[in-house]
């Protein structure tokens, strides 16, 4: 069994971009820059912010960090993102989720400039992407591929089943699963809160992504010897022994289903790093308008 390692692939990606930046530099070109904004003081949301702050710099790249209170009217926030989508020094910009609930988190999501839109949420990227187009991937599904691509994992012709069908995760990755690509060409079964058998179909696939937000959903008499398993849960559960006072747990009984797997993602240290260098990778190919 082999773990993957998300903390080195994604250590390894922010390094690759730092080089490349360097180089745009030393040929005269301004540094990649990202944009961000954040409403409230959520305690997940001002981590994740802080850290796509720091990985911008690991990176090389010019950061922004634009703060609202949880008050902001939707109005604010739309002139907001209409100052980012015409500012040309910012390459790209996120508007970190979720909103207050009298803010419309779509009207926002399509108010972004889909050229600047590095979270990949916006609709003309999100179809761009199910016809196979250049486009920005969201961070998970995009760290899921380049986990599963620097393994060389095989998903040529293999089963793969996702469970989940959330617009951020399981919907892509089932879409980029069964793409004519490299990683792609799966036969891919999509599994969710209505299917019926969902065991049955688990021990029939080669490859297993888990993101259904379900601790310990995934049991080793639901894996067939040799399947490779990508564990997108990350649910916090109380943890006294610890000074957050949660840990967090993944969608895969870990400790049971770990030695049938070939290949197999840890929670945490698995997909979770990847998501932030997704970003990074993609804020790159902004301001190197490899994709607009
Ligand atoms: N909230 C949780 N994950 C994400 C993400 O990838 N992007 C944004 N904008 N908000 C999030």
């Amino acid at each position: 069994m082999t773990l993957i390692d998300g903390k080195k692939i994604s250590s390894d990606l922010k390094t690759e971009i730092a080089a490349t930046v360097e180089d745009m530099v030393a040929n005269g070109q301004k540094r990649p820059h990202l944009a961000a904004i954040l409403v409230g003081h959520d305690g997940g949301s001002e981590t994740y912010v802080a850290n796509k702050v720091k990985a911008c710099e690991q990176c090389g790249f010019t950061s922004t960090l634009i703060r609202f209170e949880d008050t902001v009217t939707e109005e604010e926030l739309l002139q907001a993102i209409d100052r980012l989508n015409n500012d040309a020094d910012v390459d790209g910009f996120i508007v970190q989720l979720p909103l207050p609930r009298h803010i419309s988190e779509q009207r926002v999501i399509e108010a972004i400039d889909y050229r600047k839109d590095v979270d990949g949420f916006h609709p003309v990227n999100v179809g761009r992407m199910s016809i196979g187009l250049p486009c920005y991937v969201s961070a998970t599904p995009f760290g899921i591929l380049e986990l599963l691509r620097r393994y060389d994992i095989e998903t040529r012709g293999k089963r793969c089943v996702v469970l989940g069908r959330s617009n951020i995760v399981g919907k892509p990755v089932a879409t980029l699963l069964m793409q004519k690509a490299q990683p792609g060409n799966a036969t891919v079964t999509v599994c969710h809160s209505a299917t019926p058998d969902i065991k049955d179909i688990c021990r029939e696939a080669d490859i297993i992504i888990a993101a259904l937000g379900s601790p310990g959903f995934v049991t080793a008499d639901m894996v067939k010897p040799g399947a490779v398993i990508v564990d997108v849960g990350t649910t916090r559960v109380p943890d006294a022994t610890r000074k957050s006072g949660f840990r967090l747990r993944g969608d895969v009984d870990f400790d049971n289903v770990a030695p049938l797997c070939s290949f197999i993602t840890p929670v945490p240290g698995g997909v979770g790093p990847m998501t932030i260098a997704s970003l990074m990778h993609n804020t790159l190919l902004a301001a190197r308008h490899e994709i607009y």
